[in-house]
C-alpha cells in the first residue's frame, strides 16, 4: 500500500533548521513511494490550550483543519526542535489540541489511533535535539501512535543544508535516505 504521510514542523520560525530538514525528509519519503503532504509552518499556531476557552467556543477552525489532514493521513513525519531539553510549546499545543474530539461521538484520540510516526529534529547544538525527540516519542505512543524505533537528530545544523535546503553532508543523507526508506516500508505495511 502507498503510505499517506502528513509532515509537520514543531516550529514556525522563518528560517527554521527543522521545517528545512523536514522538507528534505518529505521528498525522501516521496522518492520512497509514499504521498506526502507538506503543512504549513504558520497552520500549527493555534492559541494556547484551555479548557474553559474549548468548552465555550468548541475546538478552532483551524484546530479542526489539522485534525482533518490528519484523519485523511496514515501516518505523520514530524521534525522538532528541542526547547531546554524537550519539545516545543507549538508542538505540544498542536498535540493536545488534536487530541480533543470534535463531538460527542467521536472515537477517542481518533486523529492519532493506527497512525504511525517518523521523528527526526535538527539543532544548532551536539545533540542535535535528541532529548525532545524521546519525549515526543514517550507522548505520542501514550495516545496510540506506533511510532516507528528508528529516529534521527541533525547536528551542527547551521552548516547542514545547502542554499536549496538540501543536506550537505553524504554521511547524513545516507543515513536520512536509509532511515526514512525504512519507514515508508514501515507506514505501508500498518497503513
Ligand atoms: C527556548 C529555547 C530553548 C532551547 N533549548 C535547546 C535545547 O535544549 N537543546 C538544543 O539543542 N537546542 C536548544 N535551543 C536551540 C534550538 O535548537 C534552535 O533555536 C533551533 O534553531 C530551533 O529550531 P528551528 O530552527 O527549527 O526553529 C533552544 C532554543 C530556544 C528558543
Amino acid at each position: 500500500m502507498t503510505p499517506k504521510l502528513l509532515a509537520l514542523a514543531g516550529s514556525s520560525r522563518d528560517g527554521s533548521l527543522n521545517f528545512t530538514l523536514l522538507k528534505a525528509v518529505a521528498e525522501m519519503a516521496r522518492t520512497a513511494g509514499a504521498e506526502v503532504t507538506v503543512v504549513d509552518q504558520s497552520a500549527l499556531e493555534f492559541p494556547l490550550f484551555n479548557q474553559d476557552l474549548e468548552a465555550r467556543d468548541g475546538l478552532p477552525p483551524e484546530v479542526k483543519e489539522l485534525k482533518a489532514l490528519m484523519l485523511a493521513h496514515d501516518g505523520l513525519i514530524i521534525a522538532s526542535p528541542e526547547y531546554n531539553s524537550s519539545i516545543t510549546p507549538l508542538l505540544k499545543n498542536a498535540i493536545d489540541w488534536c487530541s480533543r474530539p470534535s463531538s460527542d461521538d467521536e472515537e477517542s484520540m481518533a486523529a492519532y489511533r493506527d497512525k504511525t510516526a517518523l521523528l527526526v529534529s535538527a539543532s544548532p547544538g551536539g545533540f542535535g535535539g535528541m532529548r525532545a525527540l524521546n519525549h515526543l516519542r514517550d507522548i505520542l505512543l501514550n495516545i496510540r501512535v506506533a511510532v516507528y524505533p528508528k529516529m534521527h537528530s541533525v547536528g551542527d545544523a547551521y552548516s547542514a543544508f545547502g542554499q536549496n535546503g538540501e543536506i550537505t553532508d553524504h554521511e547524513t543523507q545516507r543515513r536520512l535516505v536509509s532511515l526514512v526508506t525504512g519507514y515508508v516500508e514501515f507506514a505501508g505495511k500498518l497503513g
